[in-house]
């Protein structure tokens, strides 16, 4: 019965999309198929029997009331924040700006509830499933193990919930599924590949010859991983390194550690790399500013200067990483635009509140920063 209802739903989505001229480009869409699909995951095996014209039907009905969502009052609408730890950085100045941004669209402040899944996936699928059980109409997740999407998923379309992740991007496969069956569910977030990248060009485009100190023709460099589970850590520390070798430079990695995206513990494996390998260190790659700023506690310790004798790496564009950066006792960051993958976000959860569809994707860009214009990226972000 699923499956006659699914051939339904493919039908009015092909049409839809033919009509839309399939465009895509992480822009909104507001054709007709994610209605049917909000309404697969909402009926009953018994709504399954309904006829074409019966479906045709309630495509008006449907139309009609998402005319008087659009124009009506997301003040009543509740929406549901799961973080997946409140003690991130980076993800304290996207919750806050999501927030600040939700509450501008027009939703009341009593109504969007964030909570903290405090690195603990058992914690956080509990606080989705009381979300579950409270009747949000929307629910933004930032998933504590993207492995844990499938079964987050599942869960929140059962329940007949549109669902927009955000920063911890599920895997293709589960991303896929959403499509296949034309879930209102959503990613969104920046491809980490582009952040890897901007770190090694801004190594590269210091030349061999002011970065390679100790003369020996490559470029010895530590990492510092965020959470290895997270493709932003493993695209991050994979695409640093092939920016150098794609722009023809050899390259010796000295150490590889695991920072967890936390200040105290990158402070602590940079302060050990720096003692085993001392002088030999002339790149210091940290998958993300909270490390970098750990980095340069314990590369300032051991009496070593940035730009001078060691050259350090992050992302996000925090305050004090730009600061550091204008000082010159940063290399570089990248911008991690939480402005721009917040704001999306709520856009994708408020159009899925009022009935219309998302892209399954809606990406954005890094932005590379160095002493160049790490002043003007401070002015935006402060
Ligand atoms: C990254 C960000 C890190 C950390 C991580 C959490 O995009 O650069 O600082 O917040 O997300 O998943």
């Amino acid at each position: 019965m699923k499956k006659k209802l699914l051939a339904t739903f493919m039908t009015f989505a092909m049409t839809a999309s033919l009509l839309a001229g399939c465009g895509g480009g992480g822009s909104v869409s507001t054709d007709t198929s994610s209605d049917t699909a909000a309404e697969e995951t909402a009926t009953d095996d018994a709504a399954a029997e309904e006829t074409t014209d019966d479906a045709a039907a309630e495509e008006t009905a449907d139309a009609a009331a998402d005319a008087t969502a659009a124009s009506g009052d997301l003040a009543d609408k509740k929406v549901g924040v799961c973080i997946y730890q409140f003690a991130d950085n980076f993800m304290t100045l996207f919750r806050t700006e999501l927030e600040n941004y939700l509450v501008a669209q027009g939703f009341s402040a009593d109504n969007i509830s964030i909570v903290d899944g405090a690195n603990d996936q058992a914690t956080q699928t509990n606080q989705i499933q009381n979300f579950i059980t409270d009747g949000v109409d929307v629910l933004i997740v930032n998933p504590v193990n993207s492995s844990s999407a499938a079964s987050i998923t599942d869960m929140v379309v059962d329940a007949g919930i549109p669902l927009v992740y955000i920063n911890r991007e599920p895997d293709a496969d589960e991303e896929a599924r959403w499509e296949e069956n034309g879930w209102n569910v959503t990613y969104v977030g920046c491809d980490a590949r582009q952040s890897g990248t901007y770190q090694g060009e801004i190594v590269a485009d210091l030349g061999l010859d002011t970065v390679d100190l100790n003369g020996n023709g490559k470029i010895d460099y530590i990492m510092i991983e965020g959470d290895p589970e997270n493709v932003d850590a493993q695209y991050r520390t994979e695409y640093s390194v092939k920016a150098l070798e794609d722009a023809g430079l050899e390259v010796n990695e000295l150490d590889d550690q695991v920072g967890n995206w936390d200040q105290a513990t990158a402070q602590q494996l940079v302060s050990n790399a720096l003692s085993e390998n001392g002088n030999d260190i002339e790149v210091v790659f940290c998958n993300n500013d909270a490390m970098a700023l750990g980095a340069l506690q314990a590369i300032q310790a051991a009496n070593r200067t940035v730009g001078k004798d060691i050259f350090l790496l992050g992302v996000d564009a925090l305050t004090e990483a730009l600061e550091d950066i204008i000082d010159g006792t940063m290399t570089g960051t990248v911008f991690n635009d939480h402005f721009a993958q917040s704001h999306s976000a709520a856009d994708a959860a408020i159009n899925f509140v009022n009935g219309e569809s998302n892209d399954y994707y809606i990406g954005c860009d890094y932005q590379k920063v160095t002493a160049n214009n790490a002043q003007e990226i401070l002015d935006l972000v402060k």
